[in-house]
């Protein structure tokens, strides 16, 4: 470009004064329109060779070697998305919906999914009637939005362990929207309770609503706060001697600890079933690890899927010996 900027004859013969006024003729032919077409002209002033100015395709040949390994990282890059995408297809899904279209419907409905669900459910089910609330959370999560209730596939494997125990005192460690207090909840014998416990003031609201509209108020009671701080109340502030079965299904990181805290407190007495979610999916290594190679406890693996999605899963009862 400087080359044709400063025309030979500039740069060649000039000097002095004949040589300015060469240069002004040429600048008023060809203004400079950037840095380095001024810095050009300044070195062809000064009667610098024209090999020493950097020239265009000089400057084209140290480009092209970095954009070509740019575009090779990048494609590299989008190609290992690619993999990743179709290898973990049900993660990825999983974030997609949670991280990117998440934000985005709460923004449009201006509320949270939660809210979402529980509207549906108003809309959808019948006050009273616990089957039709499930029915109607299951559909949304199959439907619209992923959510993280236990769902229907390892639902009925509860059911099934539920009508096998026959719970009269029931324990939920992590309540959400309310789906599986409701699901254990309409299976409790005459005079059995349920207590759900969750730290998260919002869910434990909509768990509450949730049990209303499927008419178990009676049966079920939310209590509002960290397991860690309520387990070591249950006998003397909630006066719940024993329980029969405990779900587990807040934070996996807590199922150990709880379990402890649980062992602990005395509210666990022989039979008491522990009925663990999750324990494939993110996973519980250090509680599946303590209760299996425990002889306080006796083991059984429920194989399915996660909820509302293929990939797999399991629930392991643990039966406390005493
Ligand atoms: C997977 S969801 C529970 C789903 C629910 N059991 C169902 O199937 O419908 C986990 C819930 O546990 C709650 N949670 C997590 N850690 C907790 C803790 N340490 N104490 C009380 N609640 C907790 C979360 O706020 C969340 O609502």
């Amino acid at each position: 470009m400087a080359k044709t900027l400063i025309p030979p004859f500039c740069v060649s013969g000039a000097t002095g004064s004949r040589k300015e006024r060469l240069i002004t003729r040429t600048s008023a032919l060809f203004p400079p329109h950037s840095a380095s077409q001024t810095q050009a002209r300044t070195v062809a002033t000064t009667s610098e060779p024209l090999a020493s100015l950097p020239s265009a395709s000089k400057s084209r040949h140290s480009l092209s070697p970095m954009l070509e390994s740019q575009t090779i990282l990048i494609t590299g890059a989008l190609l290992l998305l690619l993999f990743l995408a179709w290898k973990y297809k049900g993660l990825f899904v999983f974030f997609w919906h949670e991280c990117i279209l998440l934000p985005v419907f709460n923004f449009i409905s201006g509320m949270s999914k939660e809210e979402r669900i529980l509207n549906w459910v108003k809309q959808n089910a019948v006050v009273g009637n616990p089957q039709s609330v499930l029915e109607a959370i299951d559909k949304y999560g199959y439907e619209k939005e992923w959510a993280m209730h236990v769902g229907d596939v390892k639902g009925r494997i509860m059911d099934k362990i539920m009508e096998e125990t026959k719970p009269k005192i029931v324990l939920e460690l992590g309540a959400y929207c309310g789906y599986s207090a409701v699901r254990m909840g309409r299976l409790l014998p005459p005079g059995g309770h349920l207590f759900s416990i969750e730290f998260n003031q919002k869910f434990a609201d909509i768990s509450q609503q949730m049990i209303q509209v499927a008419g178990l108020q009676d049966k079920i009671s939310i209590l509002n706060g960290p397991s860690q701080e309520i387990i070591p109340q249950l006998k003397k502030k909630y006066e719940i001697n024993t329980v029969d079965m405990v779900f587990l299904d807040h934070w996996k990181e807590r199922y150990l600890p709880d379990t402890k805290l649980l062992e602990e407190s005395g509210v666990l007495h022989k039979g008491t079933v522990l009925l663990a979610d999750n324990v494939i999916c993110p996973g519980t290594p250090d509680f599946l690890d303590y209760v299996r190679n425990s002889k306080r406890y006796e083991c059984t693996n429920y194989p399915a899927t996660v909820e509302y999605m293929r990939m797999h899963d399991a629930l392991e009862k643990a039966v406390f010996l005493g």
